[in-house]
């Protein structure tokens, strides 16, 4: 599909915009609010580094596979879950309270991500197809954590 110049401009308006929603939500965030967010955020880097390698049509590469999972690692299990004392919800925080009345789910996700973390490290030696399956790990983790535990986005 090719688009047409207008439409063009209008997708890349809407990307740029995307862009700084994201930038605007997380403006004002202090403290572990603002540390568990820049945690996500790296954690979302490291999603999208391993998605855009498997999405092309090259080779995996080791190292960005590697890296990629230990990235995750470091803010997983205790390390995510430390910046989550009891009650923090300060604004713009999307947390949902559920997570300290359901805090032993919270923590098996916390400790899933670790899991699968590791796992993604040590696919980076195998074949794409075992790359991808422990990248479907991850994301599937992602997703039921913030399906439970934060704030809807619509
Ligand atoms: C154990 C639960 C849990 C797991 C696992 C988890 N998240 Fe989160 N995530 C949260 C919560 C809770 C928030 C909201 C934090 C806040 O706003 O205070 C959040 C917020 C985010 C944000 C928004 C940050 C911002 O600046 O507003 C991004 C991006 C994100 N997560 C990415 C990821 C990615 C990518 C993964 C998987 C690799 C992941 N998360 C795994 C619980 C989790």
């Amino acid at each position: 599909m090719t688009l047409r110049p207008k439409a063009f401009a209008l997708v890349l308006a809407i990307g740029i915009a995307g862009v700084t929603t994201a930038v605007l939500a997380h403006q004002g965030a202090t403290g572990v609010v603002k540390e568990r967010m820049d945690g996500m955020g790296m954690l979302q880097e490291a999603v999208k580094q391993v998605g855009q390698m498997l999405r092309g049509n090259g080779a995996i590469d080791p190292e960005t596979t590697r890296r990629a999972g230990q990235a995750l690692q470091a803010h997983a299990g205790s390390q995510m879950t430390d910046l989550f004392p009891e009650g923090s919800l300060m604004p713009p925080s999307e947390a949902l309270d559920v997570i300290w009345t359901d805090w032993a789910e919270f923590e098996r996700l916390a400790a899933e991500l670790d899991r699968a973390a590791q796992g993604l490290s040590s696919a980076a030696a195998s074949n794409r197809a075992g790359v991808q399956a422990a990248f479907a790990d991850v994301a599937s983790t992602c997703k039921a954590c913030h399906e439970k535990f934060r704030e809807k986005k619509d």
